[in-house]
């Protein structure tokens, strides 16, 4: 945890800055938005499932935000995204922060049986949905020097394992665009950075295995993983250094992950 003194002077930079925060629905976006809410931050949270991101906005809310306002949102679509876009051009002229974390894993099959379906989808919303959002919000960020694009990576874009062929892949692709990206935008005052997290308990694993609770759950016995909190949390410190410095960078991983294949595990009491 961060101390009092650090948390006061996050929310001094980051009071009243515009949001936006993709895939806000669960996890680490629902995360990222309690902490940016707490930090009294105005967000824009985009999504495909509204319900769910009613009760993002009204945590933020909770928690502190100043606003926060939902709009449906499918990266894997340009028009969706287009439209997206023109809703948050109507509320603000500017952007502070974007923080691209819609995606996640379909599947776990090695490439000798795994699908189409599950090969697009991952590139739709990881690698192709990124950079529409980010084509569509360049514009914002430049009216605001010292903004920030955070985009949410994986530690899977470092380590490949088996099963994670495309995973890896797309996010291996989160990465080069981050750099790219950064090149790209030097000298124009919007700062570049990724956030990789390792093992983190979210729906992410139930997503993965298509909805199979059990198998989920697996993942995660006998370990003590990243939370969405953590995540949130880092994000804002990321977002809040002074604007001269940017975090290129942050693998992020629980104690108890040493690395890819060695996750440290209580046994059952
Ligand atoms: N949990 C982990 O272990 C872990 C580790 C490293 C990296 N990550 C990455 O962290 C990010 C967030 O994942 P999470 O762990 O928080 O999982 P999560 O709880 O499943 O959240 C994923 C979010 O992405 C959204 N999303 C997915 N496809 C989308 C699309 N086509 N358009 C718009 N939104 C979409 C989902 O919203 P809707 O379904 O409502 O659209 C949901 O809000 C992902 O990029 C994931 O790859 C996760």
């Amino acid at each position: 945890m961060v101390g009092v003194e650090d948390d006061e002077l996050m929310s001094y930079f980051l009071k009243d800055k515009w949001v936006l925060i993709t895939g806000a629905s669960s996890g680490f976006g629902a995360g990222a938005a309690r902490a940016f809410g707490a930090c009294g931050c105005r967000l824009l949270l985009g999504a495909r499932r509204v319900d769910r991101l009613e009760q993002t906005a009204a945590a933020a809310l909770e928690a502190g935000a100043r606003e926060a306002l939902v709009y449906p949102l499918d990266v894997a679509s340009t028009a969706s995204v287009t439209i997206f876009m023109e809703w948050v051009s109507s509320k603000t002229n500017t952007l502070d922060v974007l923080i691209n974390n819609a995606g996640g894993a379909h599947g776990l099959d090695p490439v000798a049986t795994a699908t189409d379906a599950d090969w697009e989808a991952m590139f739709q919303s990881n690698v192709l949905g990124l950079l529409r959002v980010t084509r569509a919000a360049i514009p914002m960020l430049l009216k605001a020097p010292g903004s920030s694009i955070i985009n949410i990576g994986s530690y899977a874009a470092h380590v490949a394992y088996e099963g994670g062929a495309a995973y890896c892949a797309a996010k291996a692709g989160e990465l080069k665009i981050t750099q790219a990206l950064r090149l790209e935008l030097a000298g124009t005052g919007v700062r570049v950075s990724t956030v990789d997290p390792g093992l983190a308990e979210t729906e992410f694993a139930l997503v993965r295995f298509k909805g199979d609770k059990a198998r989920a759950a697996k993942l995660y016995e006998g370990t003590q993983p990243l939370t969405a909190e953590d995540i949130g949390e880092t994000l804002v410190w990321v977002a809040s250094r002074p604007a001269h410095v940017n975090i290129d960078e942050m693998l992020i991983k629980c104690a108890d992950q040493a690395a890819m294949h060695k996750v440290h595990r209580r046994p059952k009491s």
